[in-house]
């Protein structure tokens, strides 16, 4: 039953999520053709689109109209985007394949890479800013403020400038919690934090999602790292065995493998606890935090 759920609400966001862009991102009769077109490749098709997920069952919580719902999975769609595209330049870890397709600076070349990375960056808050995502300009501005500060230094840029040290530097759980709470649940964090947004819940009643974002944060990351470690590159659609490769300290390499997982799903079952105050409405919620570690890509 609840697989059932969370196949169709899979399949439904990501035809959601392609159009969209497909809408997005007409490509113009100019010289910013390439741009556009890198922009393309990097967005549409592939990928779990888990963080849009999150947006709507948040959303559905409170209410929330689907079509505000899906702008904003358009939004973090397009800054995990950017963050994937740069995170696989040679600068940083240096990746040819990404959601099985060439990464984009090798379909089209590192230059485009990095614009089109910006560019997705910008039209994030674009989207936000429209009129069209919520009539309502403080939850406007309330969304971008979020988005801003999860995509930045305080969140996952910075957990990305940690995530470089940590090939060499000593680092212990703590600084690793910390680092992956940055790196990837500050934009996952954000999925939740939206729909209580969208859905004008005052930040008291915001603890149960917050609580759960927290702890899927973390045990996704874990399963990314499992499956860097165990994963099957075709399956996944990336490259693995980069992480040991490259000396990371990750939850595995502290913890070792059979620990970390027992982590992991100790932090879905903490995180489903968390929404003990919801009904049936939070049942897509607690199928997607057993996703988040059940999946192998
Ligand atoms: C991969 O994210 C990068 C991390 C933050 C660990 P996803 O596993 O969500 O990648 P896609 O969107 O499905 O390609
Ligand atoms: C990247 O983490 C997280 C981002 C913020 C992009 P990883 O480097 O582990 O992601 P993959 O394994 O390349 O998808
Ligand atoms: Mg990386
Ligand atoms: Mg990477
Ligand atoms: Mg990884």
């Amino acid at each position: 039953m609840s697989s059932d759920l969370l196949t169709s609400a899979l399949a439904d966001i990501a035809a959601d999520v392609d159009r969209g862009f497909d809408l997005l991102l007409p490509v113009p009769d100019d010289g910013r053709a390439r741009l556009y077109e890198a922009m393309r490749h990097a967005a549409i098709g592939g990928g779990k689109r888990l963080r849009p997920l999150l947006v709507v069952a948040a959303s559905r919580l409170f209410n929330v109209g689907l079509e505000s719902a899906l702008n904003v999975g358009l939004a973090i769609e397009c800054i995990h985007v950017y963050s994937l595209v740069h995170d696989d330049l040679p600068c940083m870890d240096d990746d040819d394949m990404r959601r099985g397709k060439p990464t984009v600076h090798k379909a089209f070349d590192e230059a485009t890479a990095v614009l089109a990375g910006d560019s997705l960056h910008a039209l994030a808050f674009e989207i936000l800013a429209d009129e069209e995502t919520h009539p309502d300009p403080f939850v406007r501005a309330e969304l971008i403020a979020e988005l801003a500060r999860a995509s930045g230094p305080s969140g996952m840029a910075g957990g990305q400038m940690m995530d470089l040290a940590a090939s060499d530097a000593d680092f212990d759980l703590h600084s690793v919690t910390r680092l992956q709470q940055l790196k990837t649940g500050a934009l996952i964090s954000f999925c939740l934090e939206a729909g209580a947004i969208l859905g004008r819940v005052p930040p008291e009643g915001r603890q149960g999602l917050r609580g759960y974002a927290r702890d899927i944060g973390l045990a996704f990351q874990i399963a990314d790292d499992v499956i860097d470690a165990e994963g099957d590159a075709a399956v996944a659609g990336k490259a693995v065995n980069k992480d040991a490769e490259a000396g990371k300290a990750t939850f595995l390499s502290l913890l070792g493998i059979d620990r970390a997982k027992a982590q992991m799903h100790m932090l879905v079952e903490q995180a489903i606890a968390h929404l003990h105050t919801f009904g049936e409405e939070a049942d897509l919620l607690r199928a997607i935090a057993r996703y988040t570690v059940e999946r192998d890509r």
